[in-house]
């Protein structure tokens, strides 16, 4: 092998040529591989010099030099240039307009029936109740019969009520929240003041005003001298904590299995009276059924719907609305604006 002037000034020729005409960074990376590089002709021809004839070495050795680092500057100064390029495309592409409005995102929230159940609490609780809670999965025994609903009441049919296998084990979807007046009852000796809102099921197809799941909150008493004027005050008072001072109630008489006597509660709002739930003095059988002496104790009950309580007060036409969680409906709540 041998060295070849004209050659060196050819590969010269040609790498500073391909630097001319790169037109990116991409590009260059190529040329480095082809021209620069430790495989480029010119680092050959240098590994080359070694064997060489000395008297020629010295003079190869400046020419190849030369070529290279004639190739080496343009190849920087290239580099340079498009780089400078590449950042004001960049600069253009990626621009942000920081005039442009922020995007808006929703905040979660609590649904209206939280917020109601919420709401309810804070209310009992400032009166000295305290909040109740039981099982959504409920024994047949406290749903029905501690509650004095016999075992060939219409309620305890299939079609109502949820019945959860193995039927044998006698459990069900509760279908009121009254089985936690009954557990209250139990654990703890009168005075009693409890609320207890939840969840509960009955075997209903979802429409206007009917779901299979639904809320109810429960209210029970139980104390020396507890009369209906005390049921009746206290649900008054509810009553216009939740739908306004200017709400009037009244009781209708009504059946239930575990009060005597019974009422329909009514509430007049908007001009006509509602059904709002079902109240009365609790059953002596259901109170002897929990071990409490009623020569001494006497008490109150009383249980409505949610779902219910909120479509009345806000004039809601249909159940799909609370169930369905869109939220152009919870909006209307306040929940989720900005
Ligand atoms: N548990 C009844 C129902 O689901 C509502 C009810 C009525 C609850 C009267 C009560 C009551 O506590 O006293 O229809």
């Amino acid at each position: 092998m041998s060295l070849d002037q004209a050659q060196i000034n050819r590969d010269l020729a040609s790498a500073l040529s391909a630097i001319a005409s790169a037109v990116n960074l991409d590009a260059m990376k190529q040329i480095k591989i082809d021209f620069v590089g430790d495989k480029s002709p010119l680092a050959k021809a240098n590994q080359l010099l070694a064997s060489i004839d000395q008297s020629q070495r010295a003079e190869f050795g400046k020419l190849i030099g030369s070529a290279r680092a004639q190739i080496n500057q343009a190849f920087e100064k290239k580099s340079v240039e498009l780089s400078e390029v590449r950042d004001t495309e960049v600069l253009l592409t990626e621009r942000v307009d920081v005039t442009l409005p922020g995007r808006r995102t929703l905040k979660g929230g609590l649904h209206p029936l939280t917020i109601l159940t919420n709401e309810i609490n804070d209310l009992f609780i400032g009166l000295g109740y305290k909040v109740a809670e039981g099982p959504e999965l409920e024994s047949a025994w406290l749903n029905f019969d501690a509650l004095n609903i016999p075992a060939d009441h219409p309620a305890r049919t299939m079609q109502d009520t949820f019945f959860v296998e193995p039927l044998d084990a006698n459990l069900v979807l509760r279908t009121h929240t009254s089985p936690v007046q009954i557990r209250t009852m139990l654990d703890e000796k009168p005075p009693i003041y409890v609320i207890c809102p939840g969840k509960t099921y009955r075997s209903d197809e979802l429409d206007a005003t009917h779901t299979p799941v639904f809320h109810q909150v429960e209210g029970l008493v139980v104390d020396e001298n507890i009369t209906m004027a005390d049921l009746k005050g206290t649900l008054d008072f509810f009553a216009k904590s939740i739908f306004g001072e200017n709400v009037k109630t009244r009781l209708r008489p009504s059946f239930f299995p575990f009060t005597e006597p019974s009422a329909e509660v009514d509430v007049f709002f908007n001009g006509r009276w509602i059904e709002w739930g079902g109240c009365g003095m609790v059953n002596e059988k259901v109170l002897i059924g929990c071990g409490i002496d009623t020569k001494k104790f006497s008490g109150f009950a009383f249980g409505m719907g949610l779902e219910r309580t909120l479509m009345v007060k806000h004039g809601i036409n249909d159940m799909h609305d609370i169930v369905e969680g869109d939220v152009r409906f919870t909006q209307s709540f306040g929940v989720g604006n900005k």
